[in-house]
């Protein structure tokens, strides 16, 4: 069966990321989470104090960008593989609140999405991937033989958002999650570097009301249409 590259792009807390964990795992294929690299170079950019009153110490963070070194590592435990940033494992501290009310602003510059970009596509380049993300149908792979755009609505990302947050003991209220979610979808769509779209040839899923079965069934078909063809 030939390998292919599975690009899955769409706002934030669509439960996409789990989708293209499955798919990948049912496919045999390797998961890239890219929004856990911007999620990471934002973390750095807190342990290292770069954030000031006045936003982000471009300048600090650009001298840095080299001394960031993000890698994934499967973890046999959880069948998923773990982010880690200069060697240690940090998972857990990329998707707590304080990253994620501080990942847009760093997604949106252009010499940290070149980085990113260009360590993705030599990630991706053998195939047999499924990339999740904002900008891999449209930026990253934009040959993609299989692009998916997924969507739901502000409210079901929010209490999804909560439901996991609070899974993991984080104390947050619907109201600031549902803020943080039209924020960031506000970011990702107007920044001037890869704004968040659906390529031209992307496949749209609005799971506002499917259930992860359904979805992974519709993705499959999708997937079958694709290898069967040509
Ligand atoms: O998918 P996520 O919520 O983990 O993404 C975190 C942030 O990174 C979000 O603000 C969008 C941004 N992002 C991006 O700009 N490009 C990507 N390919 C992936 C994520």
């Amino acid at each position: 069966m030939k390998k292919i590259i599975i690009a899955i792009d769409g706002v934030s807390s669509t439960g996409k990321s789990t989708m293209a964990k499955d798919l990948a795992k049912e496919l045999g294929y390797t998961y890239i989470d890219t929004g856990a690299m911007y999620r990471a170079v934002t973390l750095y950019s807190l342990q290292h104090g770069f954030f000031t009153s006045g936003g982000i110490d471009e300048r600090k963070l650009q001298e840095a960008m080299c001394d960031i070194d993000i890698s994934f590592r499967f973890n046999p435990e959880t069948g998923r593989p773990d982010t880690y940033l200069n060697g240690m494992k940090v998972e857990k501290e990329i998707r707590g609140m304080e990253v994620a009310n501080r990942v847009s602003p760093i997604a949106a510059l252009g010499f940290v999405r070149r980085a990113m970009v260009a360590k993705q596509q030599e990630m991706g380049k053998a195939k047999g991937i499924v990339m999740d993300g904002r900008d891999i149908g449209t930026v990253v792979f934009p040959e993609a033989e299989l692009k998916i755009y997924v969507t739901a609505s502000p409210e079901v990302r929010a209490q999804r958002r909560l439901d996991e947050l609070k899974a993991k003991g984080e104390v947050a209220s619907f109201e600031e999650v549902l803020e943080n979610v039209k924020t960031r979808d506000h970011i990702d769509m107007t920044r001037a570097e890869s704004p968040l779209r659906k390529a031209d040839d992307a496949l749209e899923l609005d799971n506002s009301h499917l259930t992860i079965a359904e979805q992974k069934a519709w993705l499959l078909e999708q997937y079958e249409k694709v290898v069967t063809t040509d």
